[in-house]
């Protein structure tokens, strides 16, 4: 555990400002937080008063499955009746959802009123592509409308969808489309990044080749560049929607509260990606109302969340809660330092945002160009600052908080996971802050640091981070693999029923939560989550290689980097060539995120008697660390 890049409590407070204070939601986090843990049925109860419903439920909670929980039992919702229908009959109707730009500078802007419409005509379209409540559509895009679009479009008639970010290669798209058995896949034919293209319906063709499930691929035109469309499997996406079949009215699906709302794929310790998966009622409640707190959102707020759409980040905070709220949010299609470092703060001043929430890698990466690109931009609009992904590091803090807050925006560290499905841990404007932790839970979590047997640690002393008790946006299951789901969350601590982060941390005396990092075999690159099973069964795809092992380094902006350790097949030659075509298969294979910076050839690797890699080991050796306990290691 004390590998991880973590740095330790530094013993700073920051104090909320008086006057912002009293303004916020929630003035008092203590008052709140006992409330709700008094009863806390009864305190969902009454936040899902805020939310309109069909039918109301009969039951808040029914643990008698644990760990499959479910959540106002009984009811009839549909997140998207909540996230836009009812807004389209009240003055929201002309207040902006959405506000984007596109990398070239390119602007749109769509009200409540028109993404309704746009969603209506969408959802019409699947429908009549023969896609029902239950079916699974894959959506690869870039960070432009229609990602929204699509998605909206898929709840409103019940459909399940499974978005993949569009960083992800071949492979890793065609094992969750293979995964969800998704018979359309809605893409676009590239995204801009850096000025450049990235080719995303060409990865999509080799994807769909590899998994011929999918029977439909549309296509949203986006950089116009020339791309194959396969007669009769491609429809173009504005030809479909200017077919009279994509009327602007489309009833919404009444569905019930614990029918699934969408799968989000990630890491884990296997090969084999994870189906997070989420439904409708619980989840539009937890996200919606941890929001509202967390960031204060108000109707006159302008909400950038600048993750992306295909991670859980942008699904619940790019997506569903900030429609649910009614808010208006920016959205970016490209890179921040695109053409110049100053890109974010540019359009922070142009667009007059409010909130801005982010990852401390994106942080970190801008920090490396000098305060002037940001002090040449006046960013008096910003009131509150976030961060999520990862630990933040003081130095990153201080930086977001002096040159981008101008020390008066305080900044709200949010810890959670695609399985949480909103925030966990994190503080509100009116709790003191201390830089790094993402400080105490959010009402109606007991969130605790306990050691292997589940004694509670003492302070300062590492253990594992454990939910509890249920709370309405936790994943229901892992898709088509509920023993999965038993045995990776819950069967470290089934005698409590506690939920395993599978995140080691600290609590300290103030019960303010450090999190320190994963304890399994994930490594966390640039705020992104990739399985070292993933990345090697990726190398040793290559005919080149026998076995690999990959680790996570300590890295000053990516949090860590990947560092591979292969050894070759009897007839191949180590060589510098052999080593850039093998990061370029893994771009290929997995994606450029999960490209190694370094790659070493070997001719064994540290195993256990039993077989299993002991990456701990060469991380220890790598970072010129002692080795700790070798008694299981083979050779
Ligand atoms: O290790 C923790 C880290 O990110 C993991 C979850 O990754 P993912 O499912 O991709 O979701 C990321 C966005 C919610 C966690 O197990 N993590 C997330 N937020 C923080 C964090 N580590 C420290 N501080 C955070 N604020």
């Amino acid at each position: 555990m004390s590998l991880e890049p973590f740095s330790p409590p530094t013993g700073e407070w920051y104090h909320p400002d008086e006057e912002l204070v009293k303004n916020t939601h929630v003035p008092d986090y203590d008052a709140l937080y006992q409330e709700a843990m008094t009863d806390i049925e009864a305190f969902w109860a009454k936040q899902a008063e805020a939310l309109e419903w069909y039918e109301p439920w009969e039951r808040v909670l029914d643990s008698s499955e644990a760990p499959f929980y479910k959540w106002f039992i009984g009811a009839k919702t549909n997140i998207v009746h909540n996230a836009l229908d009812r807004h389209t009959k009240t003055w929201r109707r002309n207040k902006l959802a959405l506000i984007w730009e596109g990398e070239q500078g390119d602007r749109r802007s769509m009200s409540y009123w028109r993404l309704w419409q746009e969603t209506n005509r969408f959802a019409n379209v699947l429908k009549s592509m023969g896609i029902n409540k239950g079916d699974r559509v894959t959506i690869y895009m870039g960070r432009i409308p229609e990602i929204m679009i699509a998605m909206l479009a898929c709840a409103k008639i019940g459909a399940v969808h499974s978005v993949v970010y569009g960083g992800f290669s071949e492979q890793a798209l065609a094992d969750r489309i293979e995964d969800a058995q998704s018979r359309v896949l809605v893409t676009a034919d590239g995204a801009w990044l850096r000025g450049g293209i990235v080719p995303l319906k060409e990865t999509a063709d080799e994807a769909v080749r590899r998994s011929p499930v999918v029977e439909s691929v549309i296509v949203v035109k986006r950089t116009g560049q020339d791309i194959h469309m396969e007669p009769g499997r491609d429809y173009w996406y504005h030809d479909l929607i200017n077919l009279p079949i994509a009327s602007t009215k489309c009833e919404t699906e009444v569905m019930d509260a614990e029918d699934p709302l969408f799968i989000l794929y990630t890491s884990g310790t296997t090969g084999k990606p994870k189906g997070v998966l989420h439904t409708h009622g619980g989840y539009q409640l937890y996200t919606s109302t941890t929001l509202k707190w967390v960031f204060d959102m108000k109707d006159d707020d302008r909400w950038w969340c600048a993750a992306d759409p295909g991670w859980i980040t942008g699904h619940s905070y790019i997506v569903y809660g900030p429609l649910i709220l009614g808010a208006t949010s920016f959205m970016y299609e490209g890179a921040p330092t695109h053409p110049y470092p100053n890109r974010w703060w540019r359009m922070i001043e142009d667009y007059g945002i409010t909130i801005l929430y982010t990852a401390p890698t994106a942080i970190r990466g801008l920090m490396r160009f000098g305060d002037a690109w940001a002090n040449r931009h006046d960013l008096s609009s910003l009131r509150l600052l976030g961060s999520v992904g990862e630990p933040i590091n003081p130095e990153a803090w201080r930086w977001y908080h002096t040159v981008i807050g101008k020390e008066r925006c305080p900044i709200m560290d949010t810890w959670w996971q695609t399985e949480t499905g909103g925030f966990i841990i994190a503080p509100m404007p009116s709790v003191p802050l201390k830089p790094g932790s993402a400080t105490r839970p959010f009402p109606g979590l007991d969130v605790d640091v306990v050691d292997e047997a589940g004694n509670a640690c003492a302070p300062g002393e590492d253990g594992y981070l454990v939910i509890k008790n249920p709370w309405p946006s936790m994943l229901r299951t892992i898709f088509g693999d509920p023993d999965r789901y038993v045995e990776q969350y819950w069967h470290r601590y089934e005698a409590q029923g506690w939920y395993l982060a599978g995140d080691s941390a600290r609590k300290d005396e103030d019960g303010y939560i450090w999190v320190i990092g994963r304890i399994d075999d994930v490594i966390k690159v640039s705020g992104y989550r990739l399985g070292t099973a993933e990345i090697e069964s990726g190398l040793v795809s290559h005919p080149a290689v026998a076995e690999a092992a990959v680790i996570g380094i300590p890295d000053e902006v990516k949090g860590n980097h990947i560092e591979a350790y292969c050894i070759l097949v009897a007839d191949a030659e180590a060589s510098d060539s052999l080593v850039e075509k093998l990061k370029d298969h893994v771009r290929h294979e997995v994606g450029p995120i999960a490209v190694p910076t370094r790659i070493s050839f070997v001719d064994s690797l540290p195993k256990t008697r039993s077989g299993k890699i002991m990456r701990r080991v060469l991380k220890a050796r790598a970072l010129g660390l002692p080795e700790g306990d070798l008694s299981t290691l083979e050779d």
